[in-house]
């Protein structure tokens, strides 16, 4: 039976174990989204995950809403995120990069101008911005040329990545960004090739793929979904039958992995905890899924050992614990994060967590 211990091969990535430490936004890129020295050192302390999924990365201006996140548009974030990978490869670590367009969850004071979405719609609560918190505006529905410069967006950036050397890439298909607000029908409301029909929906996230795919290699691709959570507005009506097809479609277009944020014991947006989609996916996808949200090691044990499962990412243990899978393997105690410098710029909170020996030394 596999173990948390047990090495796994993910398309072209060979990683030593299987906890994965999950993507999280952490604002520290400055205004132009450029990658510096504090992220490398913050990633190269928890290179010993089994792979690093980075924070979220905006593949352009215009898909980019979130204050101090960085980019993979520019030469200069492509040669900031040079200094990450490098430092985490000379840790021992692996490390894919999160590409990221927010679609309707974009303010224009970002500077992307007017956000774009499978449709007119506007997400409710607030969208971050340098002033603040303000109101969403309302979306204009992406026509054709749009969506073929997101998919170009999406190919320079993963060209872009594999340049700055990273490992990989995962395209950010969850948490009600655009390749979410294209998948699920409580926002796309499109009458043409890209709405209505699962088939239609998934039309966009297949293109997306075979495009990034194309350019670097499928075997360097993945993908996160966050299948039956109601998130920042958008849900299905239909999960298990939208992640069934999707699932036939990742099998068909031989992605090597996925990532499913699923509800285990209650989400952080507070929303009722429903049954994983993805027992129904495995039946299709033969590729390897790895599981997320509030998953300790006990049960991802239980859920790898059955075969459900191929890997746990884990988001906010991570934040506190540089050394995790090492905590975890002798069954260390853990530091408490602490949530208010999970955005806040700066050293403080994130790379001042302390690995084991340094606790002690202390
Ligand atoms: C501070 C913070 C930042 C996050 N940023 C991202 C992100 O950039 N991309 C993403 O897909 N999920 C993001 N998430 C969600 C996490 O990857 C993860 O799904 C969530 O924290 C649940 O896993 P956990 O229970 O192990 O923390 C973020 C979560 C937190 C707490």
């Amino acid at each position: 039976m596999p173990s948390l211990f047990n090495p796994l091969q993910l398309g072209s990535i060979d990683l030593p174990n299987r906890i994965f430490m999950a993507p999280l936004t952490r604002a520290r890129a400055g205004r132009e989204g450029v990658p510096n020295e504090l992220m490398a050192r913050y990633y190269a302390q928890r290179a010993g995950a089994g792979l690093i999924i980075s924070e979220a990365t905006g593949i352009s201006r215009e898909g980019l809403g979130w204050p101090n996140a960085p980019g993979l548009w520019s030469e200069a974030q492509v040669d900031g995120w040079k200094t990450v990978t490098q430092e985490v490869h000379r840790a021992g670590g692996r490390i894919v990069a999160q590409l990221w367009h927010m679609g309707r969850l974009v303010h224009s004071d970002l500077g992307g101008g007017k956000p774009v979405s499978s449709s007119a719609t506007t997400a409710p609560d607030f969208a971050h911005t340098y002033e603040g918190k303000k109101p969403y505006e309302e979306a204009r529905a992406a026509t054709q040329a749009d969506i073929d410069r997101i998919i170009g967006d999406y190919v320079t950036a993963a060209r872009n990545a594999i340049e700055a050397g990273f490992d990989g890439v995962q395209i950010h298909g969850a948490n009600g960004y655009l390749v979410d607000q294209f998948l699920r029908d409580s926002d796309n409301h499109r009458d043409d090739a890209y709405g209505g029909s699962i088939d239609n929906r998934l039309r966009f996230v297949r293109q997306v793929l075979e495009a990034v795919g194309g350019a670097i290699g499928m075997d360097r691709v993945g993908i996160r979904f966050s299948p039956n959570i109601l998130v920042q507005g958008v849900e299905d009506s239909d999960p298990i039958a939208l992640f069934t097809e999707l699932a036939k479609l990742l099998e068909e277009l031989r992605v090597p992995w996925i990532e499913l944020r699923e509800p285990y014991k209650a989400t952080s947006a507070g929303s009722v905890p429903t049954e994983p989609v993805s027992p129904a996916m495995r039946q299709h996808y033969s590729g390897k899924i790895v599981i997320n949200s509030d998953h300790d090691w006990i049960d991802a044990r239980v859920r790898i050992a059955a075969g459900t499962a191929d890997a746990v990412s884990i988001g906010r243990l991570f934040i506190a614990n540089p050394d995790l899978v090492k905590r975890i393997a002798i069954d260390a105690p853990l530091n408490p994060g602490d949530p208010r410098t999970f955005y806040s710029g700066g050293p403080e909170g994130y790379v001042d967590y302390p690995a084991l020996g340094e606790q002690e030394a202390a």
